[in-house]
């Protein structure tokens, strides 16, 4: 595995898979990012190269377009704070069209002088980013790689892709792991040798089905799993009890039969739960117990009771990973799970570590300072694959 320091990138262009992909607020006359960790875990990747004096042309996806233009995506914005956090320009290359790597990038690129910088549109406005089609992002891969003489895979939020910028360029060029995903590895393995114990793993979010793979890999590993968010649910449905109009995964109760029975007691549950009238910020709600949920109303936060059950673990293990929100925190009445179990996490001593973009989203949005946990992932879907012993395309093609 080579890091940056193993290109002699000086006078030449490096092609920097970033991973820009930002919430945005879409509300005001133009889209405003509304937390831009991620820009600023890409900082010191991009930084190192412009200290070697290299051209880093920077590329990136945000949101889920289809392979076409759609201005809402653009990048634009984040081309504007990455220049506010660098302190210097950004040159971007974006028209508004699809041609991400065609001849306005190369222009764009041409242009640019040692130490310089530039940012690629939205890779996934052209259809070769994602296509099922191994031909089609061979072609843009191949597109992509001719802008640069050099690549660095720093995207770790987009490792778990097997998309053109990813997984198809680092087979095209002399390519480097970047600071952000050494960092992020670093920590991922500490998961994953020698927890100090015990280990407990706090996962909510709303499907089952997401996170299932990662259920079944880390069960047998961890001392305590604590499940809440809207998947709960889905458990509390497998032990006999009415869930109301709770989500459900109904063709997901038996699978979580056998995970509670395979789990005894290391699988844990709300006790209670917050229910609200409707899905709303000021919906009527009250607290009941976890099986006595009323016909119609749907749980939206675990209760204070699993709060404190849940902190409690959360706050005494050695080793903690938490992933997914308890309830739904951007609702101030639903707030207060994902904040108990966000605060013991950080008041704890624990090697802890926050997972995804929902979370670390949620930490930010609570204020609770950052610096209390180990270290906040900017990877949801890639740290929980690589917890569960999944090979990450955008790993592989970096030979880690
Ligand atoms: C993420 O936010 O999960 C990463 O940026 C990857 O994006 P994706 O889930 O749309 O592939
Ligand atoms: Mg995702």
């Amino acid at each position: 595995m080579r890091t940056i320091d193993d290109l002699q990138v000086t006078g030449h262009r490096v092609l920097v898979r970033s991973d820009l992909n930002v919430p945005l607020d879409h509300s005001g006359s133009a889209p405003r990012i509304t937390d831009d960790g991620r820009v600023r875990a890409s900082l010191p990747t991009i930084r190192a190269l412009l200290e070697r004096n290299a051209k880093v042309v920077v590329c990136s996806h945000l949101g889920r377009p289809k392979g076409a233009p759609e201005a809402k995506y653009s990048l634009a914005p984040v081309a504007e704070r990455l220049s506010e956090l660098l302190g210097v320009p950004v040159a971007f290359a974006g028209d508004g069209g699809a041609d991400i790597a065609g001849d306005r990038a190369r222009q764009v690129v041409g242009g640019l002088a040692e130490g310089q910088v530039a940012l690629l549109e939205n890779l996934r406005f052209h259809p070769g980013e994602t296509s099922k089609d191994a031909a089609d992002r061979a072609a843009f891969a191949d597109e992509l790689s001719a802008l640069a003489e050099f690549y660095v895979g720093d995207a770790f939020g987009a490792v778990h892709r097997a998309h053109a910028s990813v997984a198809e360029v680092p087979k095209r060029l002399p390519h480097a792991v970047g600071q952000l995903v050494l960092a992020e590895l670093e920590v991922l393995r500490a998961l994953t040798s020698e927890p100090a114990r015990p280990y407990a793993v706090v996962l909510g979010g709303s499907k089952v089905s997401d996170k299932l793979g990662v259920i079944r890999a880390l069960l047998p590993r961890v001392d305590s799993l604590l499940v809440g968010g809207g998947m709960c649910f889905t458990f509390l449905a497998a032990l006999g009890h009415p869930v109301g109009a709770s989500l459900l995964e109904s063709e997901m109760i038996d699978t979580c039969k056998s995970l509670l029975a395979e789990a005894g007691d290391r699988l844990v549950l709300p006790t209670d739960v917050v229910v609200a009238e409707k899905f709303a910020a000021d919906a009527a709600h009250r607290v009941v117990a976890a099986d006595a949920i009323p016909d119609g109303w749907l749980g939206l936060d675990i209760g204070p009771e699993a709060t404190a059950v849940f902190a409690g673990v959360a706050g005494g293990a050695a080793t903690i990973f938490w992933n997914g929100p308890m309830g739904v925190f951007e609702f101030p009445a639903f707030a207060a799970g994902t904040r108990g179990v966000a605060e013991a996490v950080a008041a704890g001593s624990g090697f802890s570590v926050v997972g995804g973009g929902d979370s670390a989203a949620a930490v930010r949005t609570l204020g609770i300072p950052e610096t209390s946990f180990t270290h906040i992932s900017t990877g949801g879907g890639a740290s929980l694959e690589y917890l569960e012993g999944k090979t990450l395309p955008g790993l592989a093609a970096l030979d880690v």
